[in-house]
């Protein structure tokens, strides 16, 4: 029996409205009590000193590429996952844009069992809407379920044919899975590569406006009405979209969003270097698809989070190669690494008085597996909160520790970060996933 006893934290687990100082004991991988001086009451434990840190479930993720397999060069699942625990997440699900893509039964056994052997955290995949993500056939919906996704998602490009879409989400009811869509219209986007506005024009880049995400968004939506099916919209990025949500779910629409902690805090500007007022450059590691957007766009995604039309904070953990990104902007691959900096990039808006902490907290744990109803998947029961008997999935943080972003030293093989040299406030100090210690910031003191 291995016992693990944490002392004196602030624990947050906004599932069950907690929210005070306690003691959390996990017995054998799961959570056995949470309470005042209930880790005095055990023995043989492997204990850890909380104090002034907060304890909250581990985090869960909609949206990671581990890139496993085929770019094994750009991530593995052991490299994500070790990522993904050093960013306090416990559960991450898997994007299929991988090669082969997965849109099989033998492509996700393949996943689960590298998972199985190699994963520091828990992986669920993500199946592909159609063979391979190619926009033309649909994937066998019932099959994916079965071999174990959790979704399905032709993530990195959208279904295009509004009447695939449509299909695809019919068919996705009589299986209860949600169609998690990248909203950009590739025609309206076809040659852009950064956010359509004033900073693409000084760079003399091709952009992608707003509206190629926010007509997709509406098509989806009015697709999903007329045949009752859940459509997930994936890194919403954009005030339009925020406001086509609002008024789908307020129609009682099956319609649920995430946004990523880059499109929260990031504007466009940040794909702009300017040394002086004629020698204005670009950096590829602000690239990213759906692009990074404006001020007011910030705004609305930060209320929306906060008022709940938005579900879920997603990273779109997107790795790549040092080569993927050290050559010119259209080449460039559209990506960032966001698992090591996610929590420490989103505390912006808590520091801000933007978002209180348990709602953060919210959007990181208990909201996302609702989102797509993953406690409801035998086996996941209790994922999401430190109700006893679930899952022993916990995230100690320090809210208010600062530190600076080093590439160098993340465990994900992506380096692709504008936040390189950057200073956060806020720090995963550790992450326990199904019972087990996967990272500590340094040996936390044993009482
Ligand atoms: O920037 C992005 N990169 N957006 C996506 O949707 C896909 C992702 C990737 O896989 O690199």
């Amino acid at each position: 029996m291995t016992t693990i006893a944490i002392h004196n934290g602030h624990v947050i687990d906004p599932a069950l409205g907690q929210d005070g100082i306690a003691d959390v004991v996990i017995v054998d991988g799961r959570i056995a009590r949470v309470g005042p001086g209930e880790g005095d009451a055990v023995i043989d434990a492997e204990r850890i000193d909380a104090t002034g840190l907060v304890v909250s479930p581990g985090f869960v993720d909609l949206h990671t590429h581990l890139r496993e397999p085929g770019f094994e060069g750009k991530e593995t699942i052991r490299t994500g996952t070790e990522a993904g625990a050093r960013g306090g997440y416990t559960t991450v699900c898997a994007m299929p844009n991988t090669m082969p893509a997965l849109d099989s039964r033998a492509a996700i056994e393949s996943v689960l069992r590298e998972a199985e052997a190699s994963a520091r955290i828990r992986v669920l995949p993500i199946g592909a809407i159609t063979v391979g993500r190619q926009g033309k056939e649909l994937t066998p919906q019932g099959e994916l379920q079965a071999a174990g996704v959790v979704a399905l998602s032709d993530d990195g490009d959208a279904v295009a044919d509004p009447s695939l879409m449509r299909h695809a989400l019919e068919y996705s009811t009589r299986f209860n899975l949600p169609i998690a869509q990248h909203c950009e219209d590739p025609s309206l986007v076809r040659d852009g590569h950064m956010h359509e506005g004033w900073v693409a024009t000084r760079l003399g880049l091709r952009g992608r406006p707003a509206s190629a995400e926010e007509t997709m968004v509406a098509r989806d939506i009015a697709l999903a009405e007329l045949v009752g099916a859940h459509l997930h919209i994936c890194h919403v990025s954009t005030a339009g979209s925020v406001a086509l949500i609002a008024a789908a779910r307020e129609r009682g629409a099956r319609v649920t969003a995430e946004v990523t902690p880059h499109h929260l805090t990031l504007t466009h500007e940040e794909v702009a270097f300017a040394d002086d007022y004629v020698h204005i450059r670009y950096n590829t590691n602000a690239k990213v698809n759906p692009p990074l957007r404006e001020e007011a766009d910030l705004e609305a995604l930060a209320n929306a989070l906060r008022d709940g039309v938005i579900d879920a904070i997603a990273t779109d953990h997107a790795p790549h190669g040092v080569n993927d990104k050290a050559i010119e902007f259209d080449l460039a691959a559209p990506g960032l690494t966001m698992l090591e900096t996610a929590f420490g990039l989103s505390m912006r808006l808590v520091h801000e008085g933007r978002l209180s902490l348990p709602t953060l907290i919210e959007r990181l744990t208990i909201g996302p597996v609702r989102t797509w109803r993953l406690d409801e998947i035998p086996g996941l029961q209790g994922l999401g909160t430190l109700a006893p008997g679930a899952l022993g999935d916990v995230a100690i943080l320090d809210p208010d520790a600062e530190w600076t972003v080093e590439p160098e030293a993340f465990a994900s093989k992506g380096k692709n970060t504008p936040l390189g040299g950057k200073t956060l406030r806020g720090r995963v100090v550790a992450t326990i996933a199904n019972g087990q210690i996967v990272h500590e910031t340094e040996r936390m003191v044993a009482l």
